[in-house]
């Protein structure tokens, strides 16, 4: 029997999940997206060049690895066909080795319009991607799913409904009503793109574990990020725990072997939200800049701040995480102190774990622990040639989450350690 494991981000996403499951998937015959959309941005470098992708999980650049859409995910289908050309003319050959499961839910442009004029409006900071209005288009049940391309009676029925209701929205807004024949046009424009790859995404993951195979999951935003145990409403729209996995890809929980869980060692956040340990100094400031802090989907900067154990703890257990991995370590070489909040004060109560309601967060005061000086990081090959402060730095995580740390990143292209 082959197997599942997961990647999953533990903080408020752009934990290095990219990079992670492009280091993990060499192992992996199958990788698999399986909620959010184009919000995520997925970056690996590759002998120094640079990839982002947005859709299609990181798997693709290793040539015997397939990839593939699960049912839970929200496609744009614009940005993917972008993402195929660009692989394509990146010399990567992407032909017969990526699938989309036709209960994929369609992104349309009028779903990313309505995304910005509600984030005009009342925003969180949403990446503009439509994600919102197209999973609350699904909940309410008339959402467009990938497979309605192929089945033109069907189509109709939905997108009437579908239109009849964002046009009420557009005309709130004094925006232009969508005309059927046109986005009809729109969508059938990608059938001969989507037609061939459409696949059963479910089954796809139950014939390759029948036969010995092993598949990985790809987990977009993060533990936090989570609609319902995320800080909402700054959250986004999809589950991104491991039981968001087992949904949104359709399979039990009998197959799945490890949980990857990815954490930054510091934390970042983009869009609105409570932050407890953000740093809103020169330190802040030089972190941002050493880590290349800017949103690989909306070019924005994040906020920045210390790592943060009981956030990383609620997370932890909210994805029932086997496998802890830590990235960007190397970002913090060179500073003399960095900080640690190992616990909340609240109300003058202390706590070591904490449910991020906004009421609550917005509150506390984090306790911290200082280390430093930091060296001996970028691309060391064994976690020995760290300095005394950063291996103490990484016990005292490993005490405070209570299991080890199974690998560390101290460069962008490194090796685990
Ligand atoms: P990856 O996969 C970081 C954030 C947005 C906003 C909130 C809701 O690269 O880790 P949405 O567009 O999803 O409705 O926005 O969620 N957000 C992310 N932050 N990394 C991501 O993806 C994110 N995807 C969404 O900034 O605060
Ligand atoms: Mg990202």
């Amino acid at each position: 029997m082959g197997y599942v494991d997961v990647v999953l981000g533990l903080q408020w996403g752009d934990e290095g999940k990219g990079r992670i499951v492009h280091y993990l998937s060499r192992d992996y015959d199958l990788v698999v997206r399986f909620q959010g959309g184009a919000n995520a941005g997925h970056t690996v470098y590759i002998g120094g060049q640079k990839y982002v992708l947005h859709l299609i999980p990181t798997g693709i650049l290793h040539d015997d690895v397939k990839v593939a859409i699960g049912a839970g995910v929200v496609v744009d289908p614009e940005v993917l066909k972008d993402e195929i050309n660009f692989l394509n003319e990146m010399g990567i050959d992407v032909n017969g080795r990526w699938f989309v499961d036709p209960r994929a839910t369609i992104v349309f442009p009028f779903h990313k319009k309505e995304d910005a004029l509600f984030e005009r409006k009342d925003g969180i900071g949403s990446t503009k991607r439509g994600i919102a209005p197209a999973y609350r288009d699904l909940y309410q049940r008339f959402g467009v799913r990938v497979g309605d391309i192929v089945n033109n009676k069907h189509l109709d029925r939905v997108l009437k409904k579908q239109l009849e209701f964002n046009n009420i929205i557009l005309k709130h807004f004094g925006e232009k009503e969508i005309v059927e024949d046109d986005i009809k046009e729109w969508l059938l424009g990608f059938r001969e793109f989507l037609a061939p790859v459409l696949r059963d995404v479910s089954l796809l993951v139950k014939d390759y574990i029948s036969t010995g195979k092993r598949v990985l999951l790809e987990g977009a935003q993060g533990a936090l990020l989570d609609v319902f145990f995320g800080n909402y409403p700054y959250v986004t729209s999809s589950h991104t725990v491991t039981g968001g996995a087992l949904v949104g890809a359709g399979f039990g929980k009998e197959v799945v072997r490890r949980v990857y869980g990815v954490f930054k060692a510091y934390t970042t956040r983009v869009g609105k939200g409570p932050f407890p340990t953000e740093l809103n100094d020169d330190t802040g400031e030089k972190i941002a800049e050493l880590g290349e802090e800017y949103g690989a989907t909306t070019g924005r900067r994040r906020r920045v701040g210390w790592l943060d154990i009981p956030l990383l703890r609620y997370s932890m257990w909210l994805c029932g995480v086997t496998h802890p991995l830590m990235t960007k370590l190397d970002v913090l070489e060179g500073l003399h102190m960095v900080k640690l909040a190992t616990s909340y004060r609240i109300n003058g109560g202390v706590y070591d774990v904490v449910t991020p309601t906004l009421y609550e967060l917005e509150k506390v005061e984090p306790l911290y622990e200082t280390f430093g000086p930091f060296e001996g990081i970028k691309n060391a090959r064994k976690r020995e040639e760290f300095a005394p402060e950063v291996k103490r730095y990484i016990s005292k995580i490993e005490e405070l989450i209570g299991m080890p740390v199974e690998g560390i990143s101290t460069g962008k292209e490194s090796d685990l350690i």
